[in-house]
């Protein structure tokens, strides 16, 4: 006699519903946009369909689209016309990201925006700080960092992300924040940051992949966690107020671990090469995108995750309000 029978919990969908464990809520996920210079400009990025880099003109209609999907928080990345050894663009008052959070905070205020603060995009080298030596020169870096967060934040984003792996990032810019009295600006720090095969598509999307040598001697190596834990634990004493886990899929232990150590909010970036992997196999008609794309998502949210960064957040939203 078997006295204890699991099936019994999934005989029916309404049962199966009342014990579900995970649900999966639009309101925690963050949709990434580009932008670019130009007029008049939206280009698809060959290894990320259906994402697109957008001009400033062609940003509002994209803007009020996920409005109208009930996706209220986005994470901004910039594409600049001019690259420089010292990255100046990410920190100038007239670079693409700064114009672009004046225009959406002017049309769009009840967005949440974040701002994504790295040098990469804007370095001639391709390297996430400057340069001395030949290697990645950390103290000097952080001084841009700040200056480029205190713009954004200036510029009206609700949330600064830094993503250079540099050490003392978090408190540097909360410092910064803190004496130009932006007290109130989040910083959602990249702390436990891997330096990942990922990331590939993304690097065409923003033009930002080194120019030579890779980013080992920043980004953590993915053979560890519990050093991912420790970057975690820092980047909380240095005052982050969301720390993220990058990337996602492959990192579900990471997350996990993180969530039973840390009480503020986690985010895992689902990151570009995790998107692409799982379109190129739905165009082959190999997987069934929709199913793979929730059940992705659902996992990441039930390793611990509360915020999750998705370029499919779209389509999750779509799928979720049931209009597709
Ligand atoms: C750095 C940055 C990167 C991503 C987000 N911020 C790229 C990198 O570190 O090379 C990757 C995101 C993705 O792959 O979706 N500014």
């Amino acid at each position: 006699m078997l006295r204890y029978r699991p099936r019994r919990l999934r005989r029916t969908e309404e049962i199966r519903e009342m014990v579900r464990e995970t649900s999966l809520n639009i309101s925690n996920f963050i949709t990434p946009v580009f932008v670019r210079e130009g007029n008049g400009i939206a280009e698809e990025i060959k290894s990320m369909p259906g994402i697109y880099r957008y001009t400033l003109d062609k940003l509002p209609s994209y803007l009020a689209s996920l409005l109208n999907k009930k996706l209220r928080s986005i994470i901004i990345f910039g594409i600049p016309s001019v690259k420089d050894e010292m990255g100046s663009m990410a920190y100038s008052k007239d670079g693409i990201v700064p114009r672009a959070l004046r225009l959406i905070k002017r049309e769009y205020p009840e967005l949440v925006v974040a701002a994504d603060v790295c040098l990469c995009e804007y370095t001639s080298h391709g390297h996430c700080g400057v340069l001395k030596k030949g290697s990645v020169d950390n103290d000097s870096t952080l001084k841009l960092l700040a200056r480029a967060a205190v713009e954004y934040a200036n510029s009206g984003a609700d949330i600064v992300a830094p993503s250079a792996m540099m050490d003392g990032q978090v408190s540097a810019i909360r410092e910064a924040l803190d004496e130009n009295e932006l007290k109130d600006t989040i910083i959602m720090s990249y702390s436990a940051k891997h330096a990942s095969a990922f990331y590939g598509p993304f690097r065409e999307a923003a033009e930002s992949a080194p120019s030579f040598g890779d980013r080992a001697s920043y980004q953590m190596q993915y053979t560890n966690s519990r050093e991912a834990i420790r970057e975690i634990q820092l980047d909380v004493e240095e005052g982050a107020d969301i720390v993220m886990v990058k990337p996602a899929l492959a990192y579900l232990d990471i997350i996990s671990k993180a969530r039973g150590l840390i009480n503020i909010p986690i985010a895992a970036y689902n990151v570009s090469g995790e998107y692409s992997m799982l379109k190129a196999a739905a165009r082959l008609g190999w997987l069934d995108e929709g199913r793979a794309m929730i059940e992705i998502l659902t996992a990441i949210r039930r390793a611990g995750a509360d915020l999750i960064i998705t370029y499919f957040s779209e389509r999750a939203s779509d799928l979720l309000r049931g209009e597709l």
